[in-house]
């Protein structure tokens, strides 16, 4: 297709990450910084669902294809699901699917609306599967409200359904096999994310596990069989655990960058444009809504945004890397 927007070094953009709000009711260590050096956006400072729509609207027809909404914790925003009712109706305009990001804490009260507003693939966040760590990590003793709501979200046959784990050593490196028993339990993909250095939030080498460790200790116990990835652009590698309707999926951004195939832009909650998870470059394209912008001023940030897209993000593992130079912590960004 010729109007397909694609950055300055020819990737494809056609995802687009649109975080509602920077706010959110768990506290991940790895995700969230030290309190006192965060702030979050007032009400006003979030893009309304009328600014959020128009800019996506453009964005689709400059060739977006995936949309998913992150966080904070997208569920956290009042009526979201009317958003996602909105956001729908831009499938009669080349849209293929709505995604969401979400910690899953409540989903099971909105599930069912969200998927008759349109809403394709939900991907939960769940580091552990004990009790008490999940206390100690996020800060809530709320394992169980994830479970029935990602329980919740698989009744309500929601196309997608995902499980995703950031993996940190010492952590939960030895819950693996238990990870590959709740995917194949609940027939499900439970993804292992590595853990990414953002600004404030704890990373170094010693909590750092690359997925080739884990995939060698999963296929001491399982056979793995690799599954066809559907997109150039898919992130994370998947396989199937032989014998059972379970899939472990990797996502190795720090081991083996996916960069080159990156096809995803970001919105953030209070209206910048993103280009690069991990780069400091914010196009603030609400400044220019709310002064009055055309849509085709609103096509020229989202141009330009794709022009500033950096090649990809610093090798974390090299002895050279100091610190992470992305322009907010995860807790802004929402994955
Ligand atoms: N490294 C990897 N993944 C992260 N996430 C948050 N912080 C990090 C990090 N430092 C993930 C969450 C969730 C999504 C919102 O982003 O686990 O899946
Ligand atoms: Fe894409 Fe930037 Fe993430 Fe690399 S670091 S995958 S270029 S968003």
């Amino acid at each position: 297709m010729s109007n397909q927007l694609k950055d300055q070094w020819g990737r494809k953009i056609d995802n687009l990450r649109i975080s509602v709000i920077d706010r959110c009711n768990l506290r991940c260590q790895y995700c969230m910084p030290v309190l006192s050096t965060i702030s979050f956006s007032d009400k006003s400072e979030l893009l309304t669902y009328e600014e959020i729509y128009r800019i996506a609207k453009i964005a689709v027809e400059m060739g977006v294809r995936t949309i998913r909404l992150t966080g904070g914790e997208p569920l956290l925003r009042r009526e979201i699901v009317t958003l996602v009712g909105m956001l729908a109706s831009l499938k009669q305009i080349g849209l293929k699917s709505i995604k969401m990001t979400t910690n899953g804490i409540f989903l099971s009260k909105h599930i069912n609306q969200l998927k008759r507003n349109g809403l394709e693939s939900v991907n939960v966040s769940i580091d552990t599967l004990n009790p008490r760590k999940f206390e100690k990590i996020t800060g809530y003793p709320l394992l169980n409200q994830v479970i029935e709501g990602l329980e919740k979200a698989l009744n309500a046959e929601i196309k997608e359904v995902k499980v995703n784990a950031v993996a940190i050593a010492g952590f939960n490196d030895n819950e693996i096999y238990d990870f590959a028993e709740f995917a194949i339990q609940y027939g499900i993909t439970v993804r292992f994310i590595e853990y990414m250095p953002f600004p404030g939030n704890g990373w170094c080498l010693e909590k750092f596990i690359p997925s080739a460790v884990l995939k060698a200790k999963l296929e001491k116990k399982y056979q793995l069989q690799q599954e066809p990835s559907i997109e150039p652009s898919q992130t994370s590698r998947n396989y199937r655990i032989v014998g059972t309707d379970g899939k472990i999926g990797f996502i190795s951004s720090v081991s083996e960058p996916f960069c080159s195939t990156c096809s995803r832009m970001r919105l953030s909650a209070d209206g910048k444009l993103q280009p690069c998870l991990h780069g400091r470059e914010e196009l603030n394209i609400k400044k220019i809504i709310r002064n009055g912008g055309s849509d085709e001023d609103i096509r020229q940030v989202i141009l330009k945004a794709a022009n500033v897209k950096s090649r990809g993000h610093e090798d974390f593992l090299s002895p050279k890397f100091r610190r992470p130079t992305a322009a907010r912590p995860m807790i802004r960004i929402g994955g």
